[in-house]
C-alpha cells in the first residue's frame, strides 16, 4: 500500500454503477485510491454484489434493524474499524447521522444527479429528480458533487458539470444522459482530491 493512497468507504443503496465507475478508475490506475469497504442499507443492492465480486468488505447495515442510537453506534464502530479517509456517497438514500457528520466533517462527499441547489433536498433522489427537471422544462441539467452536512443536498458544492438536455424527450432519457456523465465525474473529483488540487476545507 502506498503512503499517499486515499482510502474510501463507499455507501450505496442501489445498483452501484457509480461505485463500479470508481472501481474501474482505480483498476485502470487512473485513481490512487483504495476502497476499504462498501456499506449499504439494502441487502439486495447491486453495490454489495459488486463489492463481494471484487473482494471488498461488503457491509449491510440497516437502521430498520436497530434503535436509532444503536444504529449510530454500529456505524461508528465500522468506521472506527476501517478508518477511511473519505466517505463517498454513491446513490446512498439515507440521511447520515449527525454524530458521523461531526466526526467526518468535510470528509463526506455526495453525488447528485442535477445542478444543485436546484432539484435537491429531502425526497429528491434518483428518478424523482429527473422527473422534476423534465416537468420544469429545463434545457440543462447536470451533476453536482458536494460535501455532506446535516441537511439533504445542502453542503458546499465542490464540482459541477452542466449537461444540455434539450434533446431529451422523457425523464428516462435525462437519467441516461446524466448517469453517463456521473460515471466520469466521481473519478475526476476523487483524483483532484488525491492530487491536492481540490481542498475540502
Ligand atoms: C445516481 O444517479 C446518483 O446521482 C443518485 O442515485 C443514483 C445512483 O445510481 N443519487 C441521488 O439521487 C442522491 N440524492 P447508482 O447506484 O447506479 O450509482
Amino acid at each position: 500500500m502506498k503512503l499517499n493512497e486515499l482510502t474510501l468507504a463507499v455507501f450505496a443503496s442501489g445498483r452501484g454503477s457509480n461505485l463500479q465507475a470508481i472501481i474501474n478508475s482505480i483498476e485502470a490506475h487512473e485513481l490512487d485510491c483504495r476502497i476499504c469497504f462498501v456499506l449499504s442499507n439494502n441487502s439486495d443492492s447491486g453495490a454489495l454484489e459488486i463489492a463481494r465480486e471484487k473482494n471488498i468488505p461488503a457491509i449491510h447495515l440497516s437502521e430498520k434493524k436497530f434503535f436509532a442510537e444503536t444504529f449510530e453506534i454500529s456505524l461508528l464502530k465500522v468506521l472506527e474499524d476501517y478508518r477511511p479517509d473519505l466517505i463517498v456517497l454513491a446513490g446512498y438514500m439515507k440521511l447520515i447521522p449527525k454524530v458521523v457528520i461531526e466526526k467526518y466533517r468535510n470528509r463526506i462527499l455526495n453525488i447528485h444527479p442535477a445542478l444543485l441547489p436546484k432539484f435537491g433536498g429531502k425526497g429528491m433522489y434518483g428518478m424523482t429528480v429527473h422527473k422534476s427537471v423534465f416537468e420544469s422544462k429545463e434545457k440543462y441539467s447536470g451533476v453536482s458533487v458536494h460535501l455532506v452536512n446535516e441537511n439533504y443536498d445542502e453542503g458546499k458544492i465542490l464540482y459541477q458539470e452542466k449537461i444540455d438536455i434539450s434533446d431529451c424527450n422523457s425523464p428516462e432519457e435525462i437519467a441516461t444522459k446524466v448517469l453517463k456523465v456521473e460515471h466520469t465525474v466521481y473519478p475526476k473529483v476523487l483524483k483532484l482530491i488525491c492530487d491536492n488540487k481540490l481542498n475540502l476545507n
